[in-house]
């Protein structure tokens, strides 16, 4: 069987455990995992019981594809993702993504944790991705084209929707947080940028820089699904200030910014 069944039956088995096929889905990143709990009605499918998905180990044990209800609406929320770094080729890392497309859903949010490059910008943070720049060093789109997934020369000129981007804002808004705007650059990582890379990616148009969200954003578009990004940025990129960069800070800002991030999900979901 090949990738295309494989990402049917994951989706077949999704459509078969749901009341209503949602039409926005989020993938949580760091810190945001609990808010799939918080779903109304929710049916919740551990990672390891869908078919073909990328094991729960990979991506902890809380991994799990939840559908449910926020404000009436019902949503998809992902809690845990699988990124490049731990080893895993692309289409693993989309495989997610490619289910989503093919249960049903127009739109989803991408959500991750970032270091800011720019220096106007301060930790806690939450910015609308406008474009990203991929130097992740390989694209999911490589290999056979499935035509049954999209093109083989998909557009990227507006991988991140003007539309949501514009509702965003407007829920930056209605929960009185102005919302920054930029460029995320996506790195393989796992290890953090030297300061000169900082400099350069600066230099070459960067905002803010992280390890996930650009493959699964050219997966989506692939596929036609409209995208918002928006990325928590949980620290300074390295060199900006003079203390080193360390994991727990991350997960600290991320966690102390989860309430607002939480509000603005929501805002954006009643709008979207
Ligand atoms: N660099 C790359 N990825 C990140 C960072 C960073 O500074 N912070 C959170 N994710």
């Amino acid at each position: 069987m090949g990738y295309y069944e494989d990402v049917k039956e994951a989706a077949d088995y999704v459509r078969g455990r749901i009341q209503t096929v949602p039409d926005l889905a989020i993938v949580l990143g760091s810190g945001l995992g609990d808010f799939a709990g918080t779903l109304g009605d929710a049916v919740s499918m551990p990672y390891g019981d869908i078919p073909h998905w990328p094991a729960s180990k990979v991506v902890g044990h809380e991994g799990r594809l939840v559908v449910g209800t926020v404000g009436g609406r019902t949503i998809a929320a992902l809690s845990g993702r699988c990124h490049t770094y731990e080893g895993h080729d692309l289409k693993t890392v989309t495989f997610a993504v490619r289910v989503l497309g093919l249960l049903g859903v127009k739109m989803l949010v991408l959500t991750n944790a970032a270091g800011g490059i720019n220096t106007g910008f301060s930790q806690g943070a939450l910015m609308v991705i406008d474009d990203h720049i991929n130097l992740i060093g390989s694209n999911p789109l490589v290999g056979p084209n499935d035509e049954r997934f999209g093109v083989r020369f998909p557009d990227m000129s507006e991988v991140y929707s003007k539309r949501l981007r514009g509702i965003a804002d407007e829920a930056g808004r209605a929960i009185g947080m102005p919302l920054p705007h930029g460029v995320y650059v996506g790195l393989l990582g796992p290890s953090y940028e030297t300061p000169a890379e900082i400099r350069f990616l600066r230099t070459i148009g960067a905002d803010a820089v992280g390890m996930s969200t650009v493959p699964e954003a050219i997966a989506a578009r692939h596929m036609g699904i409209e995208v918002l990004g928006i990325s928590c940025i949980t620290n300074m990129a390295a060199g900006v200030l003079p203390e080193p960069l360390d994991h727990n800070e991350v997960m600290e800002t991320a966690k102390r910014v989860r309430g607002q991030f939480i509000g603005l999900l929501k805002e954006v979901i009643a709008r979207a």
